[in-house]
């Protein structure tokens, strides 16, 4: 029986260190072996955003017990690992350089093939964690950093149909919440209030819903919702806002993600309709079930990762390492950190399409 590759992976391009160990059995599916996310929200709550050196401080003080632990939840030894894959970018350098270096370590002292990862390459392979999917496929990535479509072709081969052209989606989340006094990040907080208040109560601005195709705009949402809350009077006008503000996002995502379907079809032909939500936004529920609608209407097949694995974690790193190394794509122990990295190299550089500050 031939042995099913393991792969080591390593995250920590902003302010989670992770750690996870994957094994692809002999059905050829990936299986989780241990996934260890250590989170430093408690570190940055008080400065109301994630602060670059206390970040970076945290990942090596952490790092170490974080692999420890991951190594042995997973069960197998160090030495049964075949490849060690760790994030290189997108995000901040300092960050980036203590679980690349980390990585680039562990594979020279196993002498094992060393692979950098693109971090929003994780974020477009994390549904394959647990489901199989076929390239090509269309990707909605939305977290706090990024928000783009991309036409996935192949591993490695990723066309840019639209970006953001000011914020990232979740940022306008937290952004929102910080307004809204909710402490960082407010982004999962928004979505419980939501349930309570009008969704209908506050017209929002839907910057650019009707021009620039499949680009997105958030940052003129962000001046509204900052007018309305020096007007707000009571909880119900805080749980008010958080509903129009959620139940807005909720539109321009489904008429977006419209025009992207016809751009997908124009570029791929209308045989592999696959709908691929991922990163962090992609956990908000209301999100997966307005996209879940749209899929149905449109005739694409929805696919989000588990709610899990919508965050930085390092299992999606792991999984880009396990069809690399099928490929034999290694990467040299110089391979250097690359704050900017964008999916689709061709692709103008616009913030929050490959940048995560
Ligand atoms: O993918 P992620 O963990 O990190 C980046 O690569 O940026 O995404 C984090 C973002 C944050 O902005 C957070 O507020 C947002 O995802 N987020 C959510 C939800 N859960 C996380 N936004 C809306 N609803 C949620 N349930
Ligand atoms: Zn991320």
């Amino acid at each position: 029986m031939s042995k099913k590759p393991i792969i080591l992976g390593i995250e920590s391009s902003c302010d989670e260190t992770a750690v996870a160990l994957i094994r692809e059995n002999n059905e050829g599916k990936p299986e989780i072996l241990s996934n260890i996310v250590s989170s430093q929200v408690d570190i940055h709550k008080e400065f109301g955003g994630v602060v670059p050196e206390l970040a970076a401080r945290a990942h090596i003080e952490k790092i170490d017990l974080i692999a420890k632990k991951a190594i042995y939840e997973s069960g197998v030894s160090l030495n049964d690992v075949a490849a060690v894959a760790a994030t290189a970018g997108p995000g901040l350098v300092v960050c980036l350089s203590v679980g690349l270096n980390f990585g680039k370590a562990v594979a020279a002292s196993l002498e094992k093939p060393f692979i950098a990862v693109n971090h929003l390459e994780g974020h477009a392979l994390s549904p394959k964690l647990n489901s199989k999917i076929n390239y090509p496929y269309l990707l909605l990535l939305i977290s706090g950093g990024h928000s783009q479509y991309l036409s996935v072709e192949r591993l490695g081969k990723y066309k840019r149909l639209g970006t953001t052209i000011d914020d990232a989606v979740g940022e306008a989340f937290d952004k929102t919440a910080k307004l809204l006094g909710i402490e960082f990040p407010g982004g999962p907080q928004i979505e419980i209030l939501a349930e309570k208040g009008d969704p209908k109560k506050f017209d929002l601005p839907k910057p650019i819903i009707n021009k620039g195709g499949c680009n997105l705009s958030f940052a003129g949402l962000k001046t509204a919702i900052l007018r309305i809350t020096k007007n707000i009077k009571s909880e119900k006008d805080k749980y008010d806002l958080a509903a129009s503000f959620q139940n807005t996002i909720e539109e321009i995502l489904y008429k977006k993600s419209k025009v992207a379907f016809k751009e997908f079809i124009n570029i791929n032909g209308d045989k592999e309709k696959k709908f691929v939500v991922a990163g962090g936004v992609a956990a908000n529920k209301k999100i997966r079930k307005i996209l879940t609608e749209l899929c149905y209407e449109e005739n694409f097949q929805p696919i989000f990762p588990p709610l899990n694995l919508c965050g930085d974690n390092a299992a999606m790193i792991a999984m880009v390492g396990l069809e690399k190394f099928k490929k034999n794509q290694f990467d040299k122990l110089d391979f250097p950190t690359k704050p900017r990295w964008q999916l689709d190299e061709k692709a103008v550089f616009l913030k929050g399409a490959g940048v995560k500050i």
